[in-house]
């Protein structure tokens, strides 16, 4: 026997932390998941609900027993509310976070906090001249299953980490908004932005060495992309994202003494497997129960708002900059720069 055991979750009890009065912003397919595992597994409260339309807003709001509608976003940040999540399409988190922050509401950010790394910065800036909490909504980080990586992470039980790998592949092509052009959709934004997030995580500092991906020739956006990131020291990652198929979606950490790995889908709920050099293997079990568990960011906004946090430790502003300069570094190489894939 040799003793080793991978550490247990650190993750709060979802009924004992501090309930926020919770504002969703936009109305669309993430907005009702959210709402959903939050009321079936928390204590937060949703008490408020703004589309672009009151019929609409109404209408969500009947169908998630949700005491105020408002048609416009502006009426909802005014609102009295504790936090307000931004559910809307990639190109305007900007705007719609940034009209929270400036009615002083603590923020949560859909994935990505925007493509364009100015209007990130500007929205980092922004939260912290105001001292106000803003988080991106990278859900995979505030779940148990991250909770083990971190400690398997921070132990050293990998030893030195040399390399990470992460896929990600969801046929999504016919999808409305996902692989529309005009709402910044394709493989980067939708889905490769959890695979940079990973490799960002694990080996903070590396840089897009190559990157080749191509838009997808009815649709538009970029079908797929494949990335390779360095240090220049002996550490690299590989990304890549698809539109196209449903690839492996699995992710690895490659120590000197173990390796970890995340099976499908690796940035949702599921286990965490780590083999030893000598050939040992631990796992941790967790059921793949999906979008069911998005309500951990949601109490991690609620832990740190309660604590007077202006950041999240799970995903600070500065890992999320660090995360959109990497997508941004590869679409450069993939010549298909934030300008062009987001015209509108
Ligand atoms: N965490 C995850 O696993 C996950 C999964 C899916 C998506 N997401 C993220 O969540 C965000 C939203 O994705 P979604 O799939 O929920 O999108 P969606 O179903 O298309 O909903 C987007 C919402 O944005 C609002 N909106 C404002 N201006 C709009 C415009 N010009 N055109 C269309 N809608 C507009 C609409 O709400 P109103 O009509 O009420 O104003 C709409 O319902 C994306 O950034 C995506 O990356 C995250």
């Amino acid at each position: 026997m040799s003793g080793r055991i991978l550490p247990r979750p650190v993750v709060p009890d979802p009924l004992s932390v501090p309930s926020l009065r919770w504002a969703i912003l936009g109305t669309g397919w993430i907005a009702a998941r959210f709402v959903e595992a939050l009321q079936q597994h928390t204590a937060q409260r949703v008490v408020a609900v703004g589309s672009r339309t009151a019929a609409r807003a109404a209408e969500f709001a009947a169908q998630h027993g949700i005491e105020l509608a408002y048609g416009s976003y502006e009426e909802l940040v005014a609102s009295d509310v504790d936090a307000v999540y931004v559910a809307t399409g990639h190109l305007d988190h900007f705007a719609h976070a940034t009209l929270a922050l400036e009615a002083g509401r603590p923020v949560l950010i859909e994935k990505p906090m925007t493509p364009r790394l100015s209007e990130a910065r500007a929205l980092a800036d922004l939260a912290r001249a105001r001292g106000v909490f803003a988080m991106e909504a990278v859900w995979s980080l505030a779940l148990p299953r991250y909770s083990v990586v971190r400690q398997v992470l921070q132990q050293g039980l990998l030893g030195e980490v040399v390399e990470v790998h992460a896929n990600l592949g969801e046929r999504l092509v016919d999808h409305h908004r996902a692989m529309d052009p005009v709402q910044g959709g394709g493989a980067m934004n939708d889905i490769g932005t959890y695979a940079m997030m990973f490799a960002n995580e694990v080996l903070p500092g590396l840089r897009v060495l190559a990157a080749h991906g191509q838009r997808h020739a009815a649709r538009g956006a970029v079908g797929q992309f494949h990335a390779l990131l360095g240090d220049g020291a002996g550490r690299q990652a590989t990304v890549s994202a698809s539109m196209l198929a449903d690839t492996p979606s699995t992710a690895y950490v490659a120590g000197t003494e173990a390796t970890l790995s995340l099976d499908a889908p690796f940035y949702q709920p599921g286990p965490v497997v780590v083999r030893f050099h000598d050939g040992e293997r631990l796992r941790y079990e967790e059921p793949a129960l999906a979008h069911t568990q998005l309500f951990w960011e949601a109490l991690e906004v609620a832990r740190c708002v309660e604590a007077g946090l202006a950041e999240s430790p799970l995903r600070t502003l500065d890992q999320t900059l660090a995360t959109i300069s990497l997508m941004e570094q590869a679409r450069e190489l993939m010549g298909d720069p934030a300008s062009a894939s987001n015209a509108r």
